[in-house]
């Protein structure tokens, strides 16, 4: 499968990788945390790493933990840029700390392909990436998640880059999206970056590769005669021949793209972030 790679910013680089850990520069901040897709050996050394970073994340469960400041004084809570979106930043005892820098290659396509007045669905948007780029082109654009405090974040995020008129929604994307396609509305243009094992709206556990043909048929029913869709999976499970035969079922007339999302350390070794799906 072919890679498709997302470039560095001036506020966001990933340094190196390796020993199931990257070490990412936000900003002017520093961290280390654990990635399994960096199974190989990084190129800097153990002691060069710790000398860079900030902080650590540590583990204590798959999805949970605590960071370990590696240098006093480091503000917790931080901005960065990407153009004209400001984005701000705090570390999250669950690892993530407000941006998925991987989707930096989505951000420009989804430039390249909205346009001003445009309807744009942003599903399990997270703070926000997706939906102040296509609103500063002008798009129309609605904002799912299913968490209040991340609704929440998403809003500080808009303030900050002088944006305004996002459409929130405080809902679980298949009860939300489903509604939508009663109303019978219609996208120009939808995301989604589902995680990999979720709740549902009955807090009902699931996982991507059981809950994906459901949500690209709906997808194909919201989506504009001439609309983009595009979808990060991240589940060894859910394999590119088979998202191959399912988007196809739905959308047997447009073209569709499955490449491997990956990002390029600065030493350059290359970190994949699952399957991304394009459909335009
Ligand atoms: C992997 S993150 C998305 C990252 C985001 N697309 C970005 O690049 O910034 C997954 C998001 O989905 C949300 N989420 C999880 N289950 C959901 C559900 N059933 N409905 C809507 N949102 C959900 C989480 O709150 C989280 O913000």
């Amino acid at each position: 499968m072919k890679r498709i790679y997302s470039s560095h910013w001036s506020d966001y680089e990933l340094i190196d990788a390796g020993n199931n850990k990257k070490l990412e520069r936000w900003g002017n901040v520093i961290t280390i945390r654990p990635e399994r897709n960096a199974y190989f050996s990084p190129i800097l050394s153990n002691q060069e790493w710790k000398q860079k970073a900030h902080f650590e994340f540590m583990e204590e469960t798959s999805s949970k933990g605590f960071w370990k400041t590696l240098k006093q004084n480091t503000p917790k809570e931080w901005q960065i840029n990407y153009k004209n979106c400001v984005f701000n930043l705090r570390l999250t005892n669950f690892k993530h700390i407000g941006i998925f820098p991987e989707q930096q290659t989505n951000w420009d396509f989804i430039k390249n392909h909205i346009q001003e007045g445009n309807k744009f669905l942003n599903l399990f948007a997270y703070t926000g990436g997706a939906s102040l780029i296509a609103n500063s082109i002008g798009a129309d654009v609605f904002h799912c998640d299913s968490i209040k405090q991340i609704i929440s974040w998403s809003k500080e995020n808009m303030e900050n880059s002088n944006q305004s008129d996002i459409h929130w929604v405080l809902d679980d994307a298949l009860k939300f999206t489903t509604r939508e396609v009663k109303r019978e509305k219609k996208y120009d243009g939808i995301i989604m970056d589902p995680p990999a094992f979720g709740l549902g709206a009955k807090k009902e556990r699931w996982k991507i590769e059981t809950k994906f043909p459901e949500l690209v048929q709906i997808a194909s029913q919201l989506l504009s005669q001439n609309g983009f869709l595009i979808i990060n999976t991240y589940s060894p499970k859910l394999k590119e021949e088979e998202i191959q035969t399912i988007v196809r079922e739905y959308f047997s007339t447009k073209k569709i793209e499955i490449n491997k999302l990956s990002l390029k350390t600065t030493t350059g070794k290359i970190v994949e972030y699952g399957e991304l799906t394009r459909v335009y």
